[in-house]
Formats: C-alpha cells, structure tokens, sequence
C-alpha cells in the first residue's frame, strides 16, 4: 500500500446504511428503478431533486413503511429488508417524517416520552430528555404546552426531539424546511449540524437544494425514480446542471 492510499484508507468511515438496487413499484407505476445509495459512520447525507423523484419513497422503504419489489437494504451490515418500522427503530433507524405530525392535543413532554415509549431501556429516558431541552431550551420552556399551540419551526423541533428520544444512530428527515420560514430553516439546519456532531449519522430529503448542499457532506440527485448525480457537496455546488437546475445559477 503506498503512503497516499493508506491515508484515505484510514480516513474511510464505515458504511452504516446501504441500499442496493432498489426497485419500488406503487401499483403498475415505477417510482425507484434501481437506486443505490450509501451512508458512512458520522456524515449528512442528502437525496435533493424535484418533486416526484422518489426521494421519499426511498426513506420510506430504508425504515421499512414499505418493501421495495427488488434489491437490499443493508443497516450496519445487517439486511433488514424485512424488518418493521418499530423493529429498526430498537436498532436506532428513526424517521422524522414529512409534515412534522407531532401529537397536536398532547403537550411538548408528552410528545418527548412518546419518543421514548418504543425503547426498551427506560432508564436513560431522563438523560434522554435533558439532551433533547439542552439542545432546544425552547422546548424546555414550553413542555408543558399543547404541541398544537407551538409555530412551525417549533414543531419540527419537536418532531425532531421525539426521534432523539428513541437515540437514533442514523436519523432520517423528510423535508424537514417544508413550511418554514428562512430564518426557522436556517434554524432547523443548524440544529441537525449539532445532533450530527455528537454522534448522530444523518439522511435528509429536501427539495430546498440550496439549503441541503450548505449543511451535507454528500448528495445524491433524484430524477424520475433514478440517481443522476452524486458526490461531495463541494463539488455538486460548483457543477453545472446543479447550478441551473437547482441553485438558479
Ligand atoms: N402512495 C402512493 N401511491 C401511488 N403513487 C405514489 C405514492 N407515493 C408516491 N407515488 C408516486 O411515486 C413517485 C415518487 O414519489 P415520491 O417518492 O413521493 O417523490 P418525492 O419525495 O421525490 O417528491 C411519484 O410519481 C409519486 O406520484
Ligand atoms: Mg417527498
């Protein structure tokens, strides 16, 4: 091994999660025609491209809320193709899903436990939701608040918060700037740029591909049910076709 490979050698992070060759069909219609994707130890990985790419089909089929006709999904080198949603999240495969949906009637805490209810160790709960308050004190302020009643922004915090409850080791975010305000997007983003520093892998959907392209390590491009790019965020920036199609370069 000469001195250059041995360095990105060790510089190689495992592979967390691995999706391979997925195919999903929604009746006759194919809406992932063979997509491959990858997520290492400790990055932000984002899938971007316009609406009705597959992007979120693909989250749905990696947490197991539907099974792909084709191809593998590997977590920590397990397959879990037939796994239930509630089964890899005890693995720590936690989706926050679009829309935010957080419990409007229940007040913050509640909603925080609920996060917790699927875990078999109760006994880090508490630990748990200090975490989760220390990263949002607005949450800690309002827990005792019917969710119903907070903003936008606060409730995708919240719907945030709820997935961290259940310690995830791969958090998987669909849209999460949806509905939101620049300033609340900025927010959210670097939140998830904090959660991901102490430890917490992350894959996002969005369609906000400026925003996406700031915050991730790497990106994959969504077109029509197909990967057409894909690669370090730095440089798919700098590319061409993502500069028009995406960035109004
Ligand atoms: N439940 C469903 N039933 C039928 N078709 C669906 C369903 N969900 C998504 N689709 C179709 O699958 C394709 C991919 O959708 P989706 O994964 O939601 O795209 P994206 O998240 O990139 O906007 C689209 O053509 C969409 O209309
Ligand atoms: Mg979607």
């Amino acid at each position: 091994m000469n001195r250059l490979s041995k360095l990105i050698w060790a510089g190689e992070k495992p592979v967390l999660l691995e999706a391979k060759h997925l195919t999903v069909y929604y009746d006759a219609v194919l809406a992932l025609d063979d997509i491959s994707l990858q997520v290492k130890e400790g990055e932000i990985v984002a899938l971007i491209g316009p609406n009705g790419a597959g992007k979120s089909t693909t989250l749905k089929a990696i947490c197991g809320l539907l099974t792909p006709h084709a191809g593998e999904i590997l977590f920590q080198g397990e397959n879990v193709n037939n796994l239930q949603p509630y089964q890899l999240v005890s693995k720590g495969l936690c989706l926050v899903p679009e829309g935010r949906r957080v419990f409007t009637t229940m007040t913050v805490l509640e909603n925080l436990e609920m996060g917790a209810y699927i875990r078999k160790d109760k006994t880090k709960t508490v630990e748990e939701l200090e975490k989760v308050f220390h990263l949002f004190p607005r949450l800690k302020e309002r827990q005792k608040q019917k969710a119903g009643t907070l903003s936008s922004g606060e409730q995708q915090m919240l719907a945030i918060g709820r997935a961290l409850m259940m310690k995830p080791k791969l958090l998987l975010l669909d849209e999460p700037s949806i509905g939101l305000s620049p300033n609340f997007i900025e927010d959210v983003f670097e939140k998830l740029k904090e959660i991901n520093k102490t430890g917490t892998t992350i894959l996002l959907v969005e369609q906000n591909a400026r925003i996406a392209l700031d915050y991730a390590d790497r990106a994959y491009v969504f077109d029509i049910g197909e990967i057409i790019l894909e690669g370090p965020t730095e440089l798919l920036i700098k590319d061409n076709r993502i500069q028009k199609t995406y960035l109004g370069g």
